[in-house]
């Protein structure tokens, strides 16, 4: 029997949302969160099963307690939230940088601080960064601060909420995300050993080893097909 359902903020669109059909799939019960409340219940039904929508917006964090109010227990928890910036020194947009570290080094901790009493003592947590902290592309300064940001945090949060474990996962470009699929990708591919950019089903199984694992606590998981080797 489930000692608590699965919470993915940030589960309205792609890994969020591709591991939210893995769960259903598996008859857990599943939370999927988004900006928007209409969304998030729509795409909650389109994934079926035991999932629910809600909206919560990790950019205003004194709103979070109140949004995730009627959330828990919970066992596996993954906050995989986004809103992308492309910023540059050169063209520094204060706002839309502002938003972001805000969602990450803000959103993410106080989601957490939220949920820690609502957590299963077998819970596990996977906290969303990206290799851009370590490979950063064109445009990339907010999200290379925050991916590195998120390194920090799992590290804290597993010695803060022992024997709860807390990993982060850094995906290379995912060649089949939304956020990728309209754009030029050819010269990332030439930077993977793989001879092509990691897929979201191969994030998900990822994801889904750093939740199940017993033995993995407070690390960094690079997915990335070797681009770091490069
Ligand atoms: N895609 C990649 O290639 C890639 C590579 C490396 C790392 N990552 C990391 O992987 C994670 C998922 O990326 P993705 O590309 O799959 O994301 P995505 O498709 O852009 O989805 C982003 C999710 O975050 C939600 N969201 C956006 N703004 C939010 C806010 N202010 N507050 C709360 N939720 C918000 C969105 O919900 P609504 O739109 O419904 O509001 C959606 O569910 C991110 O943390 C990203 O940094 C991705």
């Amino acid at each position: 029997m489930d000692s608590g359902s699965v919470v993915i903020v940030g589960g309205t669109s792609g890994i969020g949302r591709e591991l939210a059909v893995e769960f259903a799939g598996r008859g857990r019960s599943v939370v999927v969160t988004g900006r928007d409340p209409d969304r998030a219940a729509a795409v909650a039904r389109e994934i079926g099963g035991a999932t629910t929508g809600l909206s919560v917006d990790l950019a205003e964090p004194d709103a979070i307690g109140r949004a995730l109010a009627g959330v828990g227990p919970v066992r596996e928890l993954v906050i995989a939230a986004i809103e992308r910036d492309v910023n540059h020194i050169a063209s520094y947009d204060l706002d839309r940088a502002r938003r972001l570290v805000t969602l990450k080094l803000v959103g993410y901790p106080e989601v957490v601080h939220t949920l820690r009493d609502r957590l299963a003592a077998d819970a596990s947590i996977v906290l969303f960064g990206g290799l851009a902290k370590e490979r950063p592309y064109d445009g990339s300064t907010t999200v290379s601060t925050v991916n590195g940001g998120v390194s920090g945090l799992v590290r804290t949060l597993a010695c803060e909420l022992a024997p709860v474990r807390v990993n982060a996962i850094h995906p290379g470009i995912i060649g089949d995300s939304p956020y990728w699929m309209d754009k030029p990708l050819e010269a990332f591919v030439g930077r993977t050993p793989i001879g092509r950019l990691v897929t979201m089903r191969e994030i998900v199984e990822a994801t889904i080893f750093l939740l199940e694992c017993g033995g993995m606590n407070g690390t960094d998981l690079f997915v990335d097909g070797g681009w770091l080797l490069r």
